[in-house]
């Protein structure tokens, strides 16, 4: 059924489209490299499915047809702070893609730092936040648990997230997150996101997120870090996603003892984990690789270069043992000093090359059906 608003909001769509001048001249020099690189990955996956077709009969799990659709019909929109672009905020910008957004949008953020709390809500889907590579733009605020929000009722970490992502879809490259607010060991209620990511099917390119307690809320859905910087002191990676971390840095400001990351799996069956792929730790203090913050936490480190801030025991129980045999954290292939695995916790896992294999890939969160760059 195709109701009457479903065709209003295309036709409002479309007019807002056209009123923003959206033309080929409009396309910045890395929006250009970003459509290439989509359209040869499109290609490739029209390849193989050919392929794949010729030899077997089952159908093979191909890309999300929604995302299909939505890469095929692209709109670029310009946000500049000299008000020479569409719009001179983020969020004005995200406020012009209507709801029920089918296609999409880049959003190309020009250099500059923007004092900004964005939220994307679920129906806005198929956003792409692009900035600069020798220029990233940076999204900064400083919200924390404890801050007053409506009614003067605490804002909770939840809340205290700079950039917020509910939709699906998302994609950011050369983006600063920040969230400035500091952390004294020992305070409470100073957790303060940086970005929090909620929606599924989201890919990070080039990506810097940085803050002091909670920096990285990697709530759920299916994420992918390629190439970003994480940085923060007690459990700047944290949430029940399923995530890969691959060719990251991760580096602890923390000056007593903190964990990297605190990783909610509560229950055998959920898929949920954070795998780290050929990543650097490093940084002050000392950290723990994760904190069991679910009873079925699971973290892989593998190929990553750990420097000596890592504790010899690499992980933690959060203080409950009946964790010990629930949790799933597995090392494989590391190196540097802190990857020794002589002192480590009898039930940190050393994986076997066939243990490994689910994590070291992008298979590990189907990037196969919806990663647009699977290489
Ligand atoms: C947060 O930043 C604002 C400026 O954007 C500043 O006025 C305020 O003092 C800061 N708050 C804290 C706790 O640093
Ligand atoms: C990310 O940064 C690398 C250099 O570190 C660069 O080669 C690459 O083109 C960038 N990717 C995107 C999507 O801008
Ligand atoms: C591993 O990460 C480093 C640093 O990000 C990068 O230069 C290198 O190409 C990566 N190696 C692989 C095999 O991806
Ligand atoms: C990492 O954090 C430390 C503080 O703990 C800081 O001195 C250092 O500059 C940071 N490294 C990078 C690459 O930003
Ligand atoms: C885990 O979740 C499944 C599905 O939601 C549920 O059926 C099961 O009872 C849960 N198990 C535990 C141990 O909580």
């Amino acid at each position: 059924m195709v109701s009457k608003t479903h065709s209003q909001l295309i036709i409002v769509f479309l007019f807002l489209l056209s009123s923003l001048n959206i033309t080929s001249t409009s396309y910045t020099h890395d929006a250009v490299n970003f459509d290439k690189w989509v359209s040869r990955n499109v290609k490739k996956y029209e390849e193989r499915k050919s392929i794949l077709k010729t030899k077997v009969k089952v159908a093979a799990p191909g890309p999300d047809l929604k995302l299909r659709d939505a890469e095929s019909n692209k709109a670029i929109i310009t946000v500049r702070q000299d008000g020479s672009g569409d719009f001179k905020t983020i969020s004005e910008a995200l406020n012009s893609i209507p709801p029920r957004n089918t296609r999409r949008v880049i959003v190309s953020i020009s250099p500059g730092v923007y004092r900004e709390k964005v939220m994307i809500p679920r129906t806005k889907a198929f956003v792409t936040l692009s900035g600069n590579a020798g220029n990233p733009p940076t999204i900064t605020g400083n919200d924390t648990a404890s801050a007053s929000g409506r009614n003067g009722t605490p804002l909770g970490t939840f809340q205290s997230a700079t950039v917020a992502v509910d939709a699906s879809y998302f994609v950011a490259i050369n983006i600063k997150f920040e969230n400035s607010a500091p952390h004294e060991i020992g305070r409470r209620g100073e957790q303060g996101v940086a970005l929090r990511i909620s929606g599924t099917k989201a890919a990070f390119y080039n990506c810097s997120f940085s803050g002091a307690q909670d920096t990285l809320y990697d709530h759920k859905g299916l994420h992918f870090f390629n190439n970003c910087y994480i940085q923060g002191s007690v459990d700047f990676i944290f949430g029940s996603a399923r995530s890969l971390y691959q060719n990251c840095y991760l580096n602890s400001t923390t000056t007593k003892v903190a964990s990297i990351t605190a990783q909610k799996r509560s229950n055998s069956s959920l898929e949920s984990g954070f795998s780290f792929k050929n990543c650097t730790v490093t940084g002050s203090g000392h950290v723990y690789l994760g904190r069991a913050w679910g009873d079925y936490s699971r973290v892989v480190f593998s190929y990553t270069y750990m420097d000596n801030l890592v504790l010899p025991k690499g992980w933690s129980d959060w203080g409950d043992q009946n964790r010990d045999s629930r949790v799933y954290y597995g090392e494989y292939m590391c190196s540097g000093p802190g990857a020794n695995l002589a002192g480590r916790v009898p039930w940190a896992r050393m994986l076997t090359d066939e243990e490994a294999k689910p994590f070291i890939g992008t298979q590990f969160i189907e990037g196969d059906t919806w990663l647009i760059n699977t290489s």
